[in-house]
């Protein structure tokens, strides 16, 4: 079947997830961060994955901006960085996280040549409208399909399920991309064509399902088309 679709992750995948500790070490309430910000974006990140799959398997839902507090929150006390200032900015920060360099143009091409742009994320539709608005993406994926319609994250099968009644493709019509190597297991299991995003070349996911194509970031999409 021909792809019409193409259904993004968003963190780590279009936005920079290091883009908050990165930008808020080189603010004045970030002064602790000056050369920890690197350490302190990896544990923000990892602590708010386990967090949402711990809730995704106990059905114990919490939205994604929650979710994301209480990992900074222990990130920040891991690291011996808790202080205030630097938790609302780091907040902040993380509703704007900057997409990484060749998003704008390669979605301005995909979206050209008439391709459905969608993002298919964990964020609330509040989290994913103000990211996108700050990356003046808007206009080229008006579809933010969020966890929240079912208040369970991915990789639950109900997450992959939201993408056909809402833009009307079939998983086989479907190209999903994402830099997240078990979201990329569960599309895959769930029918979808997959693209794995290898920015820092990462080893393969050791899990039964593998990505259809491997790219170094999203300019190699249009190969895959
Ligand atoms: C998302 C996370 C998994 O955007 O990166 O859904």
């Amino acid at each position: 079947m021909t792809i019409t679709t193409l259904v993004f992750d968003a963190y780590g995948t279009l936005f920079d997830v290091t883009g908050a500790a990165r930008l808020a070490a080189a603010s004045p309430e970030g002064a602790a961060l000056a050369d920890r910000w690197p350490l302190l974006a990896a544990e923000w990140r990892r602590k708010q994955l386990e967090y949402t799959w711990q809730r995704a398997i106990t059905g114990g839902h919490a939205p994604f901006d929650q979710v994301t507090a209480e990992a900074l929150d222990w990130a920040l006390e891991a690291l011996n960085l808790s202080d205030p200032a630097l938790r609302a900015r780091l907040l902040a920060l993380y509703d704007e996280l900057p997409t990484f360099p060749e998003v704008l143009g390669v979605l301005t091409n995909l979206h050209r040549t008439g391709y459905r742009l969608a993002i298919l994320s964990n964020g609330t539709p509040r989290m994913l409208a103000s990211m996108t608005r700050a990356a003046g993406l808007e206009a080229l994926i008006p579809d933010l399909l969020s966890v929240e319609s079912v208040r369970v994250y991915k990789p639950d099968f109900r997450v992959y399920a939201l993408v056909e009644p809402a833009l009307g493709a079939k998983p086989a019509e479907v190209l999903f991309v994402s830099a997240n190597g078990w979201d990329i297991a569960g599309a895959a299991r769930f029918g979808f064509n997959t693209a794995w995003i290898n920015r820092t070349g990462q080893p393969m996911d050791r899990l039964p399902q593998r990505p259809k194509y491997t790219l170094r970031d999203l300019t190699e999409v249009p190969k895959c088309l």
